[in-house]
Order: structure tokens, then C-alpha cells, then sequence
């Protein structure tokens, strides 16, 4: 009898594990959430025991909590057993809609589970929300240990004599306001140049007095002083509190009824317009005496190649290798429209620009650019041509503000991903406004650059204090950003010529096969799309959850630069003898040609190497640093199960030693 009991009891553990657990394949949109942490104790429970049967009750008990509200905090006792108590809280930051934070809680209590499993305590941030657990009751006690600082990848260019008693005084303001607030919340924006703000957030659990939040605040802002110093933005995350700052309007702001202000163009452009639409131009300023010739050959073989290719959107050529250039055409255009901005570009800006070694030039069609250093696969920042409204009124409550940041930001997300560097979105705004997003890199620029170009525009071009509308873009010459309230672009489907009607045929025996043959087929087309979104998705949030484990915040830089073993296997044949070049202590190297042509040098540590992760981790974040100091280009890594992969581009004549020997080694 009592086993039969225990018996149930370990089935109803089990399955309310599994349906815990399962509930959220179906939420993808959770689960690629980025979030640091988690933090778990080095204490353990044991397997289906009463704390963890409690734990799992909380995490639902938050989970469902989290739609209603965005503070709760809960006790789990089962039958009076305190000594197997369960304490845990969530917090959603101030801003967030009830429906962001259930995905966030929901997605941050799935994360405990299945990386803090067994473990007595734990806790986890996200951009919108936090979650803690533990066995002892923690509620109305401050506390300020462990503390996760984060800064922002860009430094400012602003003297740190005037920035920082500047922002440290704002961010112990808005502590200020927040520990006195209801909510325990405080936003604030601070002007510190004509076209730069600061935002800052301070935020403590509900739980806190007006004290204990004020004190674990004042902890939080002495060490963003700290952590961040110079940088454009920064946050430290407490178990009871938060602080960040940073140059965009990262939380929401009011919500509005009125219509986004949409920013009006003289001429409006359609997104059909054959016009390529000059912009500008920048020339460098010198006068060299043998650069005509070189130029000349070099302007008629790019317009030549646009001119007479079907594949024109890019490309990148040389004169004696010693005069370079690129042009790039926006990917939603045809062929033609491509060749006649590049045939105008390249007469422009050989009239424009008839003594420079370099030169850029941007269109709404294309841009192009050439010099006589090799640029290929450098990102290049400057200069930049912006075109926006920029007014000095202080709109700081400008509700869109948020949103547009955030659709930028996603659309960032996404291009550094894509072999074409090439990206659009439209984005619902209210009841009659969308907002078009286009973002796109040059083909030749590495992920991580790409990545990093496109952040660059949003975090340090954009004058996110003194946007006077919506409607504008930055160009420089490695990336480009566009948003409008318009459709500006071509998306793939409104190209397509009227779809005709096909001509239904008669026959019995005709029809007969259609009828058996297309629902087998459009089940198999629709098994295999499922199959094969479902892979896509678990690979990318597997890849992510990888990458977070082993970068933590840089995995936001490094993301672009990791590999699938399939791939990779692909590329080299499965580590094929023939394909391996080399062999040292760490493992093989083999070569191999990737799906896009680029060949590859592969350094495959062995498995019984004693390299440890965070060795690894050290080296790929060595080398993405090392990269503009164009030794081998270095392409990516690989951290697939037993396989430690790092990816280089490979270049033939190269010694061998390079690969095996060169810097970017062990140090064995
Ligand atoms: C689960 O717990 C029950 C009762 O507490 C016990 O009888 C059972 O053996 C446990 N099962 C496992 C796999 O630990
Ligand atoms: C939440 O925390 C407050 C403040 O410490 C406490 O009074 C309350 O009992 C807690 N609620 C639960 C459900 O534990
Ligand atoms: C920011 O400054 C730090 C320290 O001064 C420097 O190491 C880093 O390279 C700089 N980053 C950028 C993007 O300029
Ligand atoms: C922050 O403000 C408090 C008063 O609200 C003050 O006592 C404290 O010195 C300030 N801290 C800094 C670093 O300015
Ligand atoms: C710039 O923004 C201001 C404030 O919203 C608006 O009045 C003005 O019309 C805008 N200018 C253009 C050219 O869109
Ligand atoms: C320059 O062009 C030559 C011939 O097409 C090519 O082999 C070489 O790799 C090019 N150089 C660069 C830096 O792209
Ligand atoms: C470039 O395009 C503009 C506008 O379409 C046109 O007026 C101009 O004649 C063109 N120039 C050349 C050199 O093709
Ligand atoms: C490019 O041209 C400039 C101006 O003539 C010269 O100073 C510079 O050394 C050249 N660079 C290269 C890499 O040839
Ligand atoms: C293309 O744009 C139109 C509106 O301009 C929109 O209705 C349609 O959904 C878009 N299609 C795609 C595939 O984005």
C-alpha cells in the first residue's frame, strides 16, 4: 500500500516536472530572451524531494502570477513543513505590459529549472525582469551580494571630468526617486551634450522599505562608477535592487494616443522610384600625382561588373592590389536598377573627387567606395552621412521613442545572422502607422563587424534626445540604417508579376492523381517545413544558450562569429584525411571551402586536450579582439558537445606555421 502511494506520488512529481518542462517549447518567443546569470548555490536538494517538488510548484505559481501583475512574492509549505519551505519573488522592470513580463518570468523560471536544477538557491536577470528563489525566507531584507556589474560595449568621447560626477548624480537621483516611489521604479533623463541624453533607471523589489531599497540602491550606484567607467551605458544587477544608464531610451515612456509625428521630405519617394537618388559624398583631401589611371580602371571595372551581371547587389575589386573598391546595392533592388546607380555613382564621383585616394559615395540605391589601402573586411565607421530631424526640443517623454529604438534594435538582431548582411521589418506602431525598418552591411564585413557596425549607428549616430519625428537613416560606409513611416522598400513579395490563373485541366485520370497526389505532397512539404522550423528555431536558441554559458554579456559581440558543426563538417568532409593540413599538440587542422566559397583553415582541438572551456572562451575573445589587426582573419569558433573549433580564413601560400604555430594559438 505504501509503495503503491509512493508509487503515485513519484508518477505525479513526474509528470508535473514533464508538464512544467513542456510548457514551453511552444513559447520560442521566451526562450530566445537574453538574460544573465543564472546564479545557483552550491547546495543541492535531491531528486524528487519535497523541496523540489515545492520549487517547481512556485515556478509555476510566478509563471502565472507574472500576467497579472509585475511584482509577486510567494511561499511554498506542503503540510506545514516549513523546513522544506520554498521563497521566491519575481520583479518585471517598471515599465513592462503584463503580457512581456509573463514571457519573461515564464522563460526566466524555465532557465532555473533546467540550469539551477537541484540547487537550493538561485536567481536570474533579464533585460525586463528578474527571479529569485531560496530556502530561507528572504522577503523585506535588503541584500546586495552576488552583484552582476555590465557595461556597454562603446566608450564615450565626452570628458570624464564633466561626464561622471554628471552621471553619478543623475543615477543617485532617480535612486532617489525610486525608493520613495510606490512602485519602487524611477526613470530620468539627463542632457550632457546638444545631441546626447542619458537615461537612467533605478528599481528595488516591492518587498524593501523605503530604507532598505535607498541603501541597496546607494550600493548599486557606487559601483556603476566602478564598472562602467567610460563607457556609454552600464547596469549592476542586485538580488534586491538595479540600477542602468545608457545613450538610447531603453524603457518605455507613457503611453500615447497621438499619431507618431512622421518626419516630411520634400519629394516623396516611392519604393518603385527608378531614380537612384544621390545623397552625398566624401572626398579625401589629397593630390596625388599617379592616381588616374588606377582610378579609371578601377571605376570601369566596378560599373562594368554592376553593367553585365544578373549577381550585381556587391562587389569588390583591385587595381595591382594597390587600389581598392566596393559598392553595394540594396538587396530588395533588381539587376538593373543596381547597375544604372553604380554606372551614375561611378561618374559621380569621378567628377566629384578627381584627386582623392579615397572616396565614398551614397545613394538610396547603392553606395560605393574605394581607396588605395585594402579596407576589405574592415568595418569602417567614418564618415558618415545622417539624415534626420534633429530639433532642439526636448521631447523627453516622446512615447515612439522606445518603440522605434527597439525595432531598431531587433532589426540589428537579426542582419549579422544572414550570408546576404541584409535585413527589413515592418513594425504595427498604432491603429494606422507601421513603421519600416531596413538595415543592411556590407557583404564582405565578418558577423561580429557587422553586428558591432549596426549597434555603432544606433548607439552612438542616432540623437535619440532630439528626434523631432520618425523618418530618417544613417550611412557609413560599412552599414546602413533606415526607418520610416513609409514603405521605402521592395519586399519579396509585391516584385512578383500578377500571379496567372492555372488552366484547370479535364480528364478523369488527371484529376484522380491530382487529388491523391497533392494533399501527400502538401503533407510531406508541410511535415518537412515544420521539421525544419522547428530545427531552426532549437538550434538558434540552443546556439544562444551556449554562447550565453560560456560568454555571458560578451556573447552579444561574439554571437555573430559561432559556427554549426554541421557546417563545419560540411565544409571540411567530415574531417576528412584529405583535407587535413596539419597536426600539433592541441589537434588537427584541416581545410575547407564554406557554403558561400570562402575557404577555411580549422583548428580542431582534440578532445583529450586538457583546454578547458574557459581557456577557449579566452582565446576566441583574444582573437575577435585581435581581428582589426588584420593578421588571419579570423572567422569563428565552434562549441558543439566534445568539439572545441576555432575558423580561420585560409590563405594558401601562407606557411603552415601560421596556423599551427602563430599567435593565435594556445600557448600550449
Ligand atoms: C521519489 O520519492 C518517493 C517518496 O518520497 C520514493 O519512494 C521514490 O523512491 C523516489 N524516487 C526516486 C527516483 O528517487
Ligand atoms: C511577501 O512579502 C511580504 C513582505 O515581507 C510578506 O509580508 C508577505 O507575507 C509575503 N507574501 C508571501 C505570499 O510570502
Ligand atoms: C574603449 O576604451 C577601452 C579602455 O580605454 C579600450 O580598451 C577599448 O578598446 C575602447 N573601445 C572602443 C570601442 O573604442
Ligand atoms: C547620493 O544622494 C544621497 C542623498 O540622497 C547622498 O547622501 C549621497 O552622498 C549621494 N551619493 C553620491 C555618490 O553622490
Ligand atoms: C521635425 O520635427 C518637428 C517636431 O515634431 C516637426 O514640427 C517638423 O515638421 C519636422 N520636420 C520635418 C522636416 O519633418
Ligand atoms: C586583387 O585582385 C586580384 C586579382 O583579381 C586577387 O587575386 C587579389 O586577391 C585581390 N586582392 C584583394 C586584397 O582582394
Ligand atoms: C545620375 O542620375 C541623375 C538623376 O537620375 C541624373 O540626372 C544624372 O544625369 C545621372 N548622371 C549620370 C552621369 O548618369
Ligand atoms: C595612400 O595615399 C596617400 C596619399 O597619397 C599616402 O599618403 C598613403 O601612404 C597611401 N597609402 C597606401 C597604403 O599606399
Ligand atoms: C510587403 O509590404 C506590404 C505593404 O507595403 C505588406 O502588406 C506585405 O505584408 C509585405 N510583405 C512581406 C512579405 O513583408
Amino acid at each position: 500500500m505504501a509503495l503503491n502511494f509512493n508509487f503515485l506520488r513519484l508518477l505525479v512529481f513526474i509528470f508535473s516536472l514533464v508538464s512544467f518542462i513542456m510548457s514551453f517549447p511552444t513559447t520560442t518567443k521566451a526562450k530566445e530572451l537574453d538574460y544573465q546569470g543564472p546564479k545557483c548555490s552550491e547546495d543541492r536538494t535531491t531528486f524528487n524531494s519535497t523541496y523540489q517538488v515545492n520549487l517547481i510548484t512556485l515556478f509555476s505559481s510566478l509563471s502565472s502570477k507574472a500576467t497579472i501583475t509585475i511584482f509577486y512574492n510567494d511561499t511554498i509549505i506542503e503540510n506545514k513543513d516549513t523546513s522544506n519551505a520554498v521563497y521566491g519573488l519575481f520583479m518585471c522592470r517598471g515599465d513592462v505590459p503584463f503580457d512581456v513580463c509573463g514571457d519573461c518570468v515564464q522563460s526566466a523560471t524555465h532557465v532555473l529549472s533546467t540550469e539551477c536544477t537541484l540547487s537550493l538557491w538561485g536567481m536570474i536577470w533579464y533585460e525586463q525582469c528578474m527571479v529569485r528563489y531560496s530556502n530561507t525566507r528572504f522577503f523585506s531584507v535588503p541584500k546586495t551580494e552576488p552583484f552582476t556589474p555590465m557595461s556597454n560595449n562603446f566608450n564615450v568621447s565626452i570628458n570624464q571630468d564633466i561626464f561622471v560626477p554628471l552621471l553619478v548624480n543623475t543615477v543617485n537621483e532617480t535612486a532617489d526617486q525610486a525608493a520613495v516611489s510606490l512602485n519602487k521604479y524611477a526613470t530620468k533623463e539627463q542632457k550632457v551634450t546638444k545631441l546626447e541624453t542619458i537615461f537612467t533607471l533605478a528599481q528595488c523589489t516591492q518587498d524593501l522599505s523605503v530604507g532598505d531599497c535607498r541603501s541597496c540602491l546607494g550600493f548599486a550606484v557606487g559601483q556603476i562608477h566602478e564598472c562602467c567607467k567610460g563607457r556609454r551605458g552600464g547596469r549592476v544587477l542586485l538580488p534586491s535592487c538595479n540600477v542602468r544608464f545608457e545613450f538610447y531610451p531603453f524603457y518605455r515612456h507613457g503611453v500615447s494616443k497621438a499619431l507618431a509625428p512622421a518626419t516630411k521630405y520634400p519629394i516623396m519617394e516611392s519604393k518603385y522610384s527608378p531614380d537612384p537618388g544621390y545623397l552625398s559624398h566624401q572626398c579625401s583631401n589629397n593630390q596625388p600625382t599617379n592616381l588616374q589611371k588606377r582610378l579609371t580602371t578601377l571605376l570601369s571595372d566596378l560599373s562594368s561588373k554592376a553593367r553585365n551581371s544578373n549577381d550585381n547587389e556587391f562587389y569588390m575589386s583591385n587595381v595591382s592590389n594597390n587600389f581598392f573598391g566596393l559598392y553595394l546595392c540594396r538587396a530588395d533592388l533588381p539587376p538593373s536598377l543596381c547597375a544604372d546607380c553604380i554606372v551614375n555613382a561611378t561618374n559621380r564621383i569621378a567628377s566629384e573627387c578627381p584627386t582623392s585616394m579615397e572616396a565614398v559615395i551614397w545613394y538610396n540605391h547603392c553606395l560605393l567606395r574605394y581607396s588605395n589601402y585594402s579596407f576589405f573586411r574592415t568595418m569602417g565607421t567614418n564618415p558618415r552621412f545622417k539624415m534626420m530631424n534633429v530639433t532642439d526640443y526636448d521631447d523627453y517623454k516622446s512615447y515612439y521613442k522606445y518603440e522605434l529604438w527597439s525595432a531598431l534594435t531587433k532589426v540589428a538582431g537579426e542582419i549579422w545572422d544572414r550570408s546576404d548582411r541584409y535585413y527589413t521589418e515592418s513594425f504595427v506602431l498604432n491603429d494606422v502607422q507601421r513603421l519600416f525598418v531596413q538595415g543592411q552591411c556590407t557583404k564582405d564585413l565578418a558577423t561580429l563587424d557587422c553586428n558591432y557596425c549596426i549597434h555603432d549607428v544606433i548607439e552612438t549616430a542616432i540623437p535619440w534626445c532630439c528626434l523631432g519625428s520618425i523618418g530618417g537613416r544613417v550611412l557609413y560606409p560599412s552599414c546602413t540604417l533606415r526607418f520610416e513611416l513609409f514603405p521605402f522598400y521592395r519586399n519579396g513579395t509585391d516584385d512578383q508579376p500578377p500571379s496567372t490563373t492555372t488552366t484547370v485541366k479535364t480528364g478523369r485520370s488527371r484529376a484522380v492523381i491530382l487529388i491523391i497526389v497533392v494533399p501527400v505532397v502538401a503533407l510531406v512539404l508541410l511535415l518537412s517545413f515544420c521539421c525544419y522550423l522547428f530545427r531552426k528555431r532549437a538550434r538558434k536558441s540552443y546556439n544562444k544558450t551556449i554562447l550565453r554559458k560560456n560568454f555571458g554579456h560578451e556573447s552579444n559581440t561574439i554571437g555573430g562569429l559561432q559556427f554549426n558543426l554541421s557546417i563545419i563538417e560540411a565544409a571540411t568532409n567530415h574531417f576528412s584525411q584529405e583535407n587535413e593540413i596539419g597536426k600539433g599538440g592541441f589537434g588537427q587542422v584541416y581545410k575547407g571551402v564554406l557554403p558561400d566559397g570562402r575557404h577555411i583553415a580549422v583548428k580542431r582541438l582534440s578532445k583529450s586536450s586538457t583546454q578547458g572551456a574557459t581557456e577557449f572562451k579566452n582565446e576566441v575573445l583574444l582573437i575577435a579582439k585581435l581581428q582589426h589587426k588584420n593578421l588571419v582573419a579570423f572567422l569563428g569558433f565552434c562549441l558543439e558537445g566534445q568539439e572545441k573549433i576555432l575558423i580561420y580564413e585560409y590563405v594558401p601560400n601562407k606557411s603552415l606555421d601560421y596556423f599551427l604555430f602563430g599567435l593565435l594559438l594556445f600557448p600550449s
